[in-house]
């Protein structure tokens, strides 16, 4: 299995891109399944769940190709041979379940597993039901799948109990070709969702108030094929900020949208970090003084988001004095602090808080990516600890962060990965 090695090397300096957004090319690629005419997904990067979906997608007899070089996706799903997707691929990878919208949409019928949970949380689907049902479906479960179909698709009201991005997509994926309108209340407004919804308007889609917590979507005949570039990853930015700040270097990020790096800028100059906007879409972060220890609680959008959490745990751990972190999105999702507990943190969790004194230095040893952005966050620590980390597990960071080492090599950083 592979690793990550990384020695402390100092300040981090110099220019990193940022790549396309995997939380905004999943349900993309979900959406393409909606027409039978060819759509073109630019700034892909070939992360594992997106090649995992990818896979999924070409076993159903849909045409795919994946250029990974120019990170380029092509996808005709004239025809549809199966509704049914892989059960060992799909349990494995929780976005797999957002084919169910555009399958309903197309074929009124899908035959999906029951996406496993993950270490976060359980990871419930009832709210992507709830809405299914609403536009006229009915659904057995047996041997693991989820048997789901309709006679039509007709739109409704469907309020979600809680805003979940993936059962907002779904829906909403769904809706674009259901008979009649269909509003959604208490919908996600992460910017993911807007970018689904631009992509689906550029296809031909009717919908509004994406971004806001209620999203109207009015159903059409058809969809058309289209050429679409993903959103750039914010989390991704955010990581790479943490970098810089964590080992008190000065970087330039780049392809990065302010609008969507709101709340975490915000948190960032809390603790002292410097954001500097030095082009349209490139930030200057730097640190000039102490930093200091901040209260943090993750919220749906525009709250600070629950992924970049673990990231954040990282550099707090090194800031003197009392942090505290509540995570009100997933129940599990402090896996990580046990892990940066081995490098010295002084970390105390609670259910959904965790309380955090910063300390002086952390150390380096052997830890575990327990998670993806879990994952991530040891990177970070590792950049700072004294001496040598290694991180094993590190499939989990590979999901969404493409060449991090490489980038991480390129503003300075001393990790190679091991296989
Ligand atoms: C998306 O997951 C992201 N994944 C997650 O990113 C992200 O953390 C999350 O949104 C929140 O922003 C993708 O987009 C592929 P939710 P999703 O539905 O859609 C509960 C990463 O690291 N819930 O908004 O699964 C759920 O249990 C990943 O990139 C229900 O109760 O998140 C959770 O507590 C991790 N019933 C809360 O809502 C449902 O039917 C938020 O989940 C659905 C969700």
């Amino acid at each position: 299995m592979s690793k990550f090695v990384i020695e402390k090397k100092g300040k981090l300096e110099g220019n990193v891109a940022v790549g396309g957004c995997k939380n905004a090319i999943l349900p993309i690629l979900a959406a393409t399944l909606l027409t039978e005419e060819k759509c073109v997904i630019n700034a892909v990067p070939p992360l594992s769940d997106v090649i995992a979906l990818c896979s999924m997608i070409k076993e159903m007899g849909i045409f795919l190709d994946i250029d990974q070089k120019k990170q380029c996706v092509s996808v005709c799903a004239k025809n549809i041979e199966s509704i049914q997707t892989d059960y060992q691929k799909a349990a494995k990878m929780r976005a797999s379940f957002l084919i169910m919208g555009a399958l309903l949409a197309r074929c009124r019928e899908a035959i999906i597993p029951l996406p496993g949970g993950c270490p976060i949380g359980s990871r419930p689907v009832d709210l992507h039901l709830k809405g299914f049902y609403a536009l006229g479906c009915h659904s057995e479960q047996s041997h693991g799948f989820i048997h789901i179909c309709a006679k039509k698709l007709q739109g409704d009201k469907i309020y979600l109990d809680f805003p979940s991005v993936g059962a907002t997509e779904n829906i909403m994926i769904a809706a674009t070709l259901a008979k009649g309108v269909t509003t959604i209340l208490n919908a996600a407004a992460e910017p993911e969702v807007i970018d689904l919804a631009e992509f689906l308007k550029k296809m031909g889609a009717n919908i509004t108030g994406e971004g806001t917590s209620t999203i109207t979507i009015t159903g059409v005949k058809k969809l058309s094929g289209t050429e679409y570039t993903v959103m750039p990853d914010r989390i991704e930015a955010g990581t790479f900020m943490i970098a810089a700040a964590i080992t008190k270097g000065d970087v330039v990020v780049e392809n990065v949208r302010e609008k969507d790096l709101k709340p975490i800028l915000a948190k960032l100059s809390e603790t002292n970090v410097k954001t500097q906007k030095v082009e349209e879409n490139a930030f200057r972060v730097y640190t000039n003084t102490k930093l200091q220890p901040v209260s943090l609680k993750t919220m749906p959008f525009p709250g600070f988001p629950t992924d970049m959490q673990a990231p954040f745990m990282s550099l707090l751990s090194v800031i003197k004095g009392t942090s505290v972190i509540t995570e009100t999105v997933f129940e599990n999702r402090f896996l990580h602090a046990t892990e940066l507990q081995r490098m010295g943190a002084k970390i105390s969790i609670d259910s959904r808080s965790a309380v955090i004194e910063g300390v002086e230095k952390l150390t380096g040893t052997q830890v575990k990516a327990m998670d993806l952005r879990g994952g991530a966050g040891l990177i970070l620590s590792a950049l700072a600890a004294e001496g040598k980390t290694e991180i094993s597990d590190i499939y989990h960071i590979e999901r969404g962060y493409y060449n991090i080492e490489k980038k991480l090599q390129k503003i300075g950083a001393s990790i190679v990965k091991m296989t």
